[in-house]
């Protein structure tokens, strides 16, 4: 059994932990849950959204499949998913996204992983006002340094060596940011001369971002910077249906983090409406990186089924008539 920090959040994220839990139940995943708080509920019951417990646990667990957390706009504490991440260094931001059956999408056969560095870029929130009188002049400062990019491509390449992919694509803007980016660009090139089996190509972000719509077939692992994975991962997700049907990983040398991308969606909550989908395939990311890859295959295996054979049972939101139970019964019938 491997124990897994399980921070159901806030909005749906109970209803949709609980399925995922009980599919992964089910499929006879050897998942022992540690049950923590974090987020708006855990504010409102102790006045921490990252109440300490749930911070020791991950650092005695290392793995945490985290559901969405509302984060309050403008005042409130600040984002948790933001802390998490930098707390435990999960540089790696993994994003897949593949054409999923009987899914509404105007693209056919899509299949990439979008590596985005996570912890560093126009990211790390040093920004400041030039006049601090009529605030009508700010800077903000990008960060990259050859040690994290190093770190953030090499886990890209090893991706694809180990998952028999072909060729990773690096996403920059070195004609014109050309300290940062270029130095991102520069630490591709020199690790990609280390992977000889697998091909390398790089893209400015610009010619990216409409490559991605007129050929998405064409890209297989892609790697970039914080800012630019960002909105290039969303991107991905919407080729493919959306945030509600694609999964995410935050990866770090010490600690793994697996969620859902979309967030606690108060306007659905405690309604039986939650598509629990994108929860689900981050708790197939999170089953792979702890050795229990043929658990995913079968769980994979049950949601394509379903989708294909049962999708009146799917939720509203990816144009089913069913509800968070009966989808998460079908999967469970399909195991
Ligand atoms: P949202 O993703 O919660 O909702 C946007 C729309 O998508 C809503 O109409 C919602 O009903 C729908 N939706 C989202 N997930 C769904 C699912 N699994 N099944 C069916 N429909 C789904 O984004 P919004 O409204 O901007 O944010 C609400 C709260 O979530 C905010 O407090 C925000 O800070 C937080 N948030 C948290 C994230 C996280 O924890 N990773 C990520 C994004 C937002």
């Amino acid at each position: 059994m491997k124990k897994v920090v399980l921070i159901a959040g806030d909005g749906i994220g109970t209803e949709i932990t609980a399925a995922v839990v009980s599919i992964l139940e089910k499929a006879n995943a050897k998942v022992q849950w540690i049950e923590k708080k974090a987020g708006l509920a855990a504010h409102q019951e102790s006045g921490n959204a990252l109440p300490e417990d749930t911070v020791e646990a991950i650092k005695e667990h290392r793995i945490a499949l985290k559901g969405p957390l509302t984060t309050p706009v403008g005042t409130g504490f600040r984002s948790v998913n933001v802390a998490l991440r930098q707390q435990f260094n999960l540089y790696s931001n993994i994003r897949p996204a593949r054409t999923l059956p009987n899914i509404d999408s105007p693209f056919k056969n899509v299949d990439m992983v979008i590596f985005r560095e996570n912890t560093q870029g126009l990211y790390i929130g040093r920004e400041h006002w030039i006049d601090e009188d009529t605030k009508n002049h700010a800077e903000s400062i990008a960060v990259v340094t050859e040690a994290a990019s190093r770190k953030i491509i090499k886990a890209a390449f090893e991706y694809a060596r180990a998952n028999g992919r072909k060729k990773v694509t690096l996403v920059h803007k070195a004609n014109i940011l050309k300290f940062t980016t270029g130095l991102f660009l520069e630490v591709g090139r020199s690790v990609a001369a280390d992977y000889s089996d697998i091909e390398f190509e790089d893209l400015i972000v610009d010619n990216m971002a409409m490559q991605m719509v007129m050929r998405p077939q064409r890209f297989d692992v892609v790697v970039t910077t914080n800012l630019f994975g960002d909105i290039l991962s969303d991107l991905a997700s919407g080729l493919v249906g959306g945030l509600g049907v694609t999964g995410a990983a935050n990866i770090g040398d010490d600690a793994a983090m697996f969620e859902a991308v979309h967030g606690s969606a108060p306007d659905i909550a405690g309604q039986n409406k939650a598509n629990p989908l994108a929860l689900l395939f981050s708790s197939l990311m999170m089953l792979e990186h702890i050795g229990q890859k043929q658990t995913a295959e079968d769980i994979r295996k049950a949601i394509y089924k379903t989708l294909v054979e049962r999708k009146v049972y799917c939720t509203p939101d990816i144009g089913g008539e069913g509800t968070t139970s009966t989808f998460t019964q079908a999967v469970c019938d399909n195991i």
